[in-house]
């Protein structure tokens, strides 16, 4: 698979194969294309967190209103920002270099043949204290970025992006 075909073929999945394995050599595939990010200055602003436990992904769901998949789905990743790693000229840069980084999970989890849904954490301070807590995150440098919900899909829903000539200019 092409990157121009895993950036086609990529859909947020909302309905998993309850039950299905993700292996450990795909778990560190995906981790692998997620520190490949480009991130200003090279500062890496970020940390992840493997959730294969199921009362953690139950306990997540139960709180986030938009994340309910993970009832069948195999694990998350949570990406966690550090933002005061950046200073100077790369401050406040980490909401891009997460981003980025999150991307590269989910065409890296395509290819693999798996679903993803991205669900959003980042920047909703109910939602990072929640997951804080969830998480037992103390470190107040350590910022809850997304749920990076992952599994055997059990939908295949049509694309939703497409192109718009109109929002592009050329100069
Ligand atoms: C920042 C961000 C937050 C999102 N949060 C959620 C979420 O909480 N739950 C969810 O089901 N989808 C979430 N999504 C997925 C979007 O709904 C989805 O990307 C969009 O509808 C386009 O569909 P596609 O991903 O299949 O192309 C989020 C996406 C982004 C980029």
């Amino acid at each position: 698979m092409t990157v121009t075909q895993a950036i086609q073929a990529r859909r947020s999945i909302r309905r998993f194969k309850k039950g299905a394995d993700i292996t450990q050599e795909q778990i560190e595939t995906m981790l692998k294309a997620a520190m490949m990010a480009p991130s200003a200055c090279n500062t890496r602003p970020w940390q992840f967190i493997v959730i294969k436990d199921r009362a953690k992904l139950d306990a997540i769901a139960s709180v986030h209103p938009y994340a309910k998949m993970l009832g069948d789905a195999s694990l998350a990743i949570v990406v966690c920002a550090l933002p005061s790693v950046q200073e100077g000229i790369a401050e406040g840069y980490f909401p891009e270099d997460c981003g980025a980084c999150t991307q590269n999970i989910l065409l890296a989890a395509t290819e693999l043949g798996l679903g993803s849904c991205w669900c959003g954490v980042y920047p909703k301070e109910a939602r990072i204290d929640e997951m804080r807590e969830i998480l037992g995150i103390e470190d107040r440098d350590i910022v809850p970025f997304n749920v990076i919900v992952l599994g055997v899909a059990d939908e295949a829903p049509q694309a939703r992006g497409f192109f718009e000539e109109s929002k592009v200019r050329y100069l």
